[in-house]
């Protein structure tokens, strides 16, 4: 395909209505126990545990309602959705009210009708509109609820000057709330409580003094409140309302698509005005988020339209020069003649590729093609490698497949919960709460973390156990907690018998019980006290259903496979495998972490983790691609920058990767780029690696195209396009006229093809399209013959692998040592606010709530230091040093130190050093021995560095581009 040829305009966009979605007013029941009833004379049955109100709305029969919500526990405050049943005194409300066995329920009658009627009017009169017409007033129920009571008159007016009224609060940059038109209903109340967690808001005073507050009675930005947005969708009458409905007036039509910021995989409708988006609303049958989301996937899509985002192509000779836009063609022109030449002077293996975990499927795919097809290597590689690499290796050794088991619903089921090396409040904040409302139902949680994260205790959320080991040891508290439970005759034995090598089991048994793993010996080395690990150890084996839950806490290590493998060995010994409610689950760090790995975005792999050295497989896919592919593994990113800095490495292109803020060892990541040829890199802004790039080609947001996103429970989404890609094309076409150039056309009419192809190819993906994926919502691979619905809860039966192994995991520490020089240990995070390198959310309102990196220090190590809150501070390794200003808190224990990584200001990954994990080179960002001391202000390197960024970003408009 070449690009002249594409047509920018290539369909109408497809849903021009509004999605709707039926409130059936109360939760589903899950009891297995049918009811039957009548309801206005039809026979209906449920489950057990409906409510009235449900029953009706599931047979179709809407009852007015004001107060409920299928989204929240029913409350029964506001007596609109009165029935009357047959036998039983007065009028009951629906939503409060169960259904029985027989009885006979009617919705309609004059009674209710009249009463309905007087209860609406008396909750209009106390809302500050203008009249009842609804085409005014966006998103108001209320005043929907009153036209379907048939009220047409409100005889006391329409002031709603009763309540206490302090003042419309906006403090919130997405939000605002209007006191006036609040009816005291509770159910932002309780949708802050019952789906956030946060018990942000309250009612407070009484009677016509009632109002909603948020915090001791401040304004919302003041408050705890963390912006989710569910009290905004909660509200009936508009009183709390997203800025942009205000601005840019009622949505038009809506179309389902999925988040693309973290792994949670959120389903939202993207609600239009023409082809703007006026607001994006957590869709209720999304499968991974329920119809919760968090302040990124909700509010923090404004980077879409910065005035930073590159629009044209843009070339230089060098990086010292200006950019000068171009055409499409010219910069396609020149990627495919630089990289042909360099692969005439300098070999076939002197270019690669990086493909990006913020892409769709179906780009990784292409990239990876590209690289395998086009350049004929295999040096191609993906941002996964710096986070969940050692996932894949872990648990395909131990279980056979390279990804986690569960779905997110199983957390349901869960009556421990282990959260290690995690921060799912910050980092996963949607399954956070969902975790969270289990953990109020009473499961119990063990958290194993450096830092005293926010799950440890925060409002009706306890855990049972926290264990502060220090960085660098999650193999040996591991391994401590196996010695505890093999040794306490803990085993599940008969689990274990049945469904993993029992050879390998009695050698990891018997190792696991040697004295240097006991809590005693570990003790010593993670600090944490032997009595705490036993009990933790114990409450996991013995609690009921076990899950753990973890993140790059465990992957980015030196032995970051290893501790992916004990906690698969945790959960074989424990029985904690194949159902629900239990399981192993890595919670993925970008939107599409485990659709990259997927996709063979590893050298050494395929789609669908097949060995490139695998005859067989190499030649499915060079029937079909007409191309002789190689069998020897290509180079990893490190390997890629290590042979450019030996000269031996000339040519990279990198689509939505960051490689220079988001690669540890930043030094060498710049020397590296630097002694390139020619670096294309394709994104949305201009970006740090972009100044050392020579190409930069305008990328397009996930608003702007078609494709599939895959979530941390391996649930394929669809991605689908509201607005037309602002450069011109989608990022897939562009790989593929790069191809083109290159020699290797790929023909490809719609992102739904390439999906056919990776179908055709891969098969766990055997059975899914984008019809599929459309008809059902989600598919959770393996999706094929044997799986059409495709697979919630894997290893049900069996391990992917046959028998499940047991690995022995002795734990070797760091070569990473503090001593005189460097006595701290750092760590690193992200925030809730921010995504990874901040390319989009530090270019929305979120920067307010996180305007720049700090170092949490605990009290002690700032005051022997001198270091005062808010001070700025030198954090030096031995790899490099940058500054940023101090945050004194307990959060983090004596001698480790935090910070997070979404600043280019600040540069952090200049002091995190090249040592990474044994079996996959995941960088261990997670340990860097530091010191900390008092300085003035950015270092020298900061300046030169932020002078050549600016430098950088200069574009010479050029008549060219102007055409
Ligand atoms: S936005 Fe979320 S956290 Fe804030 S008050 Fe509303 S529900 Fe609570
Ligand atoms: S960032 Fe993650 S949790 Fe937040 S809305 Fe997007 S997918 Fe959901
Ligand atoms: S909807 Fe039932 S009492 Fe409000």
């Amino acid at each position: 395909m070449s690009l002249a040829e594409t047509s920018l305009v290539e369909e109408p966009l497809r849903q021009h209505s509004l999605v709707q979605e039926i409130d059936y007013g109360t939760p589903r029941s899950l009891s297995e126990k049918t009811i039957t009833l009548s309801i206005d004379g039809k026979q209906i049955s449920v489950p057990e545990g409906t409510s009235i109100m449900r029953a009706a709305m599931e047979a179709g029969i809407e009852i007015p309602k004001l107060c409920a919500t299928d989204m929240l526990d029913a409350f029964g405050s506001c007596r609109l959705c009165l029935i009357e049943i047959d036998g039983r005194a007065g009028t009951p409300a629906s939503c409060t009210t169960p259904v029985a066995e027989g009885i006979v329920v009617h919705t309609k009658s004059e009674r209710l009708d009249r009463i309905r009627k007087g209860v609406m009017e008396l909750y209009v009169s106390d809302h500050s509109v203008d009249s009842l017409d609804r085409t005014e007033y966006p998103d108001v129920d209320l005043l929907e609820t009153a036209a379907e009571v048939g009220l047409q008159e409100v005889r006391y007016g329409f002031a709603g000057a009763r309540h206490r009224n302090p003042g419309i609060d906006d403090s919130n940059p997405y939000f605002a709330f209007d006191p006036a038109k609040c009816i005291v209903c509770s159910r932002c109340v309780r949708a802050c409580e019952e789906v956030q967690g946060t018990f942000a808001l309250t009612i407070s005073g009484r009677g016509f003094d009632s109002i909603v507050a948020a915090g001791m009675d401040e304004k919302f930005i003041e408050s705890e409140c963390v912006s989710c947005g569910a009290c905004v969708q909660a509200c009936p009458t508009g009183s709390l309302i997203e800025k942009t409905v205000i601005e840019k007036g009622k949505p038009e039509w809506s179309a389902i698509t999925t988040c693309a910021y973290c792994g949670v995989g959120c389903a939202f409708k993207a609600e239009m005005r023409g082809d703007e988006v006026v607001r994006m609303v957590p869709y209720k049958d999304g499968k991974a988020n329920r119809g919760h989301s968090c302040v990124k996937g909700r509010f923090a899509w404004g980077y879409a339209n910065h005035r930073e985002r590159i629009l044209k192509p843009m070339l230089r000779e060098k990086i010292t020069e200006p950019w000068r836009e171009v055409s499409w063609p010219e910069a396609i022109g020149r990627v495919a003649s630089e990289f042909k030449r360099i692969q005439a002077k300098y070999g076939r293996g002197s270019v690669g590729g990086i493909t990006s975990s913020r892409c769709t499927d179906e780009e990784t795919f292409l990239v990876q093609k590209l690289v395998r097809a086009a350049f004929g290597n295999n040096n191609v590689d993906t941002c996964a490698r710096v986070c969940h690499s050692p996932t894949g290796y872990g648990l395909k050794t131990t279980f056979g497949t390279s990804a986690g088991t569960q779905d997110f619903d199983s957390v349901e089921h869960a009556d421990v919960i282990i959260v290690i090396g995690a921060n799912p409040t910050d980092a996963h904040p949607v399954f956070a709460s969902r975790m969270k409302k289990r953990l109020r139902q009473g499961a119990k949680l063990i958290v194993i973390d450096p830092r005293r994260i926010d799950l440890v205790r925060m409002p009706h959320v306890e855990a049972a156990y926290h264990l502060p080991l220090l960085p660098g040891t999650n193999v040996a508290m591991l391994t401590a907690l196996a010695h505890v439970i093999v040794t306490e005759g803990l085993v599940d034995k008969k689990f274990v018998r049945e469904r993993c090598e029992w050879d390998a089991f009695q050698d990891w048994a018997a190792f696991v019980a040697q004295e240097h793993n006991s809590p005693d010996a570990v003790a010593k080395v993670t600090g944490v006290p032997a009595e705490t690990i036993r009990a933790a150890a114990r409450l996991y084996a013995t609690g009921g259903n076990g899950a753990i839950y973890y993140g790059l806490g465990i992957t980015e290590h030196s032995q970051g496979s290893t501790a992916v493998m004990a906690i698969a060995n945790l959960a074989m010994a424990t029985g904690n495998i194949g159902r629900p409610g239990v399981g192993v689950n890595p919670l993925r760090g970008q939107n599409n972490v485990q659709g990259s790995c997927d996709m063979g975005s590893f050298p050494h792999e395929l789609s669908g983790y097949r060995h490139i050295a695998d005859d067989a497989t190499r030649a499915m896919f060079e029937v079909l691609w007409h191309k002789p592919l190689d069998a020897e593994p290509g180079l990893r990113i490190p390997n890629m920058l290590d042979a450019a800095v030996d000269g031996t490495f000339k040519a990279l292109y990198i689509q939505g990767e960051d490689i220079l803020q988001s690669d540890p060892d930043t030094h060498h990541v710049a020397a590296g780029l630097a002694a390139m040829e020619c670096v294309v890199v394709q994104d949305l802004f201009l970006n740090e690696t972009a100044n050392y790039a020579h190409v930069f080609l305008p990328g397009s947001t996930f608003l702007e195209k078609d494709g599939t996103f895959i979530n941390a429970e391996r649930r394929i989404q669809l991605v689908r396009k509201v607005m037309e890609p602002k450069p011109g094309y989608a990022d897939w076409e562009i790989t593929c006229a790069i191809s083109e150039a290159m020699g290797y056309p790929m023909h490809y009419n719609h992102a739904s093809e390439i999906m056919d192809e990776i179908a055709h190819l891969t098969p766990t993906f055997a059975g899914v399209s984008f019809q599929r994926v459309a008809e059902l919502g989600s598919i959770q691979w393996p999706c094929n013959e044997k799986a059409p619905g495709g697979t919630p809860v894997m290893h049900m039966n069996g391990f992917v692998r046959g028998k499940g192994k047991f690995v022995v995991t002795e734990y070797i520490a760091t070569d990473e040592r503090t001593g005189p020089r460097f006595p701290l240990l750092l760590t690193t995070g992200r925030i809730l606010s921010q995504y990874n390198v901040g390319a989009q959310t530090r270019r929305t309102a979120n920067i307010m709530w996180h305007e720049e990196d700090r170092l949490e220090i605990h009290p002690h190590d700032a005051e022997q230091r001198g270091i005062r809150d808010g001070d700025w501070v030198k954090l030096a390794s031995r790899a490099g040093e940058t500054s940023l200003r101090a945050l004194i808190t307990e959060r983090v224990a004596p001698g480790v130190v935090y910070t997070t990584f979404h600043h280019p200001d600040t540069q952090v990954n200049v002091v995190t050093t090249e040592y990474s994990d044994w079996a996959t080179n995941c960088p261990e960002y997670k340990v860097t021995a530091v010191q900390v001391t008092p300085s003035n202000g950015p270092t020298e390197w900061q300046q030169q560095y932020n002078e050549l960024a600016r430098n950088s970003r200069r574009v010479a408009v050029t008549a060219e581009a102007a055409e």
